[in-house]
């Protein structure tokens, strides 16, 4: 590892305008990362910081993993690019079939891209076409949720469900509603794995289905697990009742698993850990542990088939990225699948879920803090707002966690979300709860 080596920090900060970052703040006072290895970052200072992340969520396989840096070196060497559009090269259709093997049911094609974002609106456009090639014509609703995040492309921020995503961009949204979050704080606070309350606001989209009807609406869109806002996991039951009800009106079910997929839950995919097999899973982060971009869409076999019609030499779907398929991401992912399954990640997580659940609920009754959420290998939890400054407290957090206490956690407004690498050791596991808990005490 680069140990503790101290790295220079650029003159000038200004030119780069930083995503979904509080610009003036982090600029005042960086945070600036140099360098990792497994489960640590090391600091443009050369301190040693523990990642409760995963980066953001998609580090799962850990940082810097000989495997993949090797596999990718190689790969640069031997092949930088081929034509994703009526060309392509080996690795791309040998990484398909090795993620269509880790889904459940005849989830058996995949269609690459580049991010969370465009795997969530290439599934969305997938759905549309889907109806559309089979004379579904007025099947252009789509249905997504309160809560519910899948990035910032326009079709994903019209079924996302948070407001400060949409409030500016209105104009391309109409055409979409949204069911309730299945999250209520009375109902299931300091809740351990999935809550026994709010199967029944899957119910909710039968209700949409009588004000819009069924030949209006192509797709239903969830995470099995909201993460971005917080770590809200779906009820017991919820998803199962959700696939019934799509089921009856001929709906698209799409499950966004771009946090959830390769392990996060204690399975290659949430849909395995419940059960429900849905249409399309959305993929992305954890396919190459973060090391390369590259995202996707898992679909069924019987949507693929629907559009393999007319001429052969005609394109059967009009989308598509430059970088679909980036031999330099195949060759991350391939070599990222071997390390999961080499090291047994997913079920490691699934062994550790119960350690992680109770180290977490350990920090429940200190200063402010409103409710504990842990579901796999995950975690939020609810700070008290400070009075008129909804989100300083959880921003003052994250921040004391890299300055003072050595730790990488996220902050969603004044949720505290940690989420780490699956290598994490139970040892460890005690060090994030208790640097965690002494960042509480500090902003409390
Ligand atoms: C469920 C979900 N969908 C989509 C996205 C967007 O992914 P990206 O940031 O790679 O575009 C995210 C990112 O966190 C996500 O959590």
């Amino acid at each position: 590892m680069a140990q503790a080596q101290k790295a220079s920090i650029p003159n000038d900060l200004e030119p780069f305008w930083m995503p979904f970052t509080a610009n003036r703040a982090f600029k005042a006072r960086p945070r600036l990362i140099a360098g990792a290895k497994d489960m640590h970052y090391i600091a443009t200072d050369g301190r040693r910081l523990i990642d409760g992340a995963a980066g953001l969520w998609c580090t799962n396989a850990g940082h810097n993993r000989d495997p993949i840096v090797a596999a990718i070196q190689k790969q640069a060497a031997e092949l930088d690019y081929a034509p994703a559009f009526q060309f392509s090269h080996p690795k791309a259709f040998e990484l398909a079939g090795r993620i269509a093997a880790l889904a459940p049911g005849d989830l058996d094609h995949v269609f690459f891209c580049n991010s969370g974002s465009e795997a969530v609106d290439t599934a969305l456009k997938v759905a549309l076409a889907y109806h559309n090639v089979r004379g579904n014509a007025s099947r252009v609703r789509l249905i997504g949720r309160e809560r519910g995040y899948h990035g910032v492309g326009f079709g994903g921020i019209a079924v996302g469900g948070i407001v400060n995503n949409r409030k500016h961009f209105g104009a391309l949204m109409a055409g979409v509603d949204h069911l309730s979050t299945t999250y209520n704080r009375e109902k299931q606070a300091f809740a351990v794995g999935e809550p026994e309350w709010g199967a029944h606001l899957a119910d909710e989209l039968d209700r949409l289905v009588a004000l819009h009807d069924a030949s209006t609406i192509a797709a239903v869109i969830v995470e099995p697990l909201a993460a971005s806002t917080g770590v809200l996991p779906a009820p017991k039951g919820y998803l199962e009742r959700l696939r019934a009800i799509c089921d009856k009106h001929g709906i698209l079910l799409i499950f966004d698993e771009v946090i959830t997929g390769f392990g996060r839950l204690g399975f290659a995919f949430a849909a395995e850990r419940y059960g429900v097999v849905p249409d399309l899973i959305t993929f992305a982060k954890g396919i190459t542990s973060g090391s390369v971009p590259m995202g996707g869409v898992l679909v069924r076999k019987g949507i693929y088939d629907a559009f393999m019609k007319g001429p052969e030499h005609a394109v059967e779907l009009f989308h598509g990225y430059t970088y679909s398929a980036h031999p330099l991401a195949c060759a991350a992912g391939l070599a990222t699948l071997d390390l999961y399954r080499e090291e047994s990640l997913f079920e490691r997580a699934r062994k550790l879920e119960p350690q992680w659940g109770e180290a977490a609920m350990s920090l429940k009754g200190l200063p402010n803090v409103l409710d504990i959420r842990t579901v796999g290998l995950t975690v939020g939890i609810d700070l008290a707002s400070l009075p008129d400054a909804p989100g300083k407290r959880g921003y003052a957090a994250m921040d004391s966690a890299f300055h003072a206490h050595d730790l990488m956690i996220r902050a969603v407004g004044d949720t505290l979300a940690l989420s780490p690498p699956l290598i994490v050791s139970e040892a460890q596991i005690g060090e994030l709860f208790d640097k965690l808990g002494k960042v509480i005490k500090a902003v409390g």
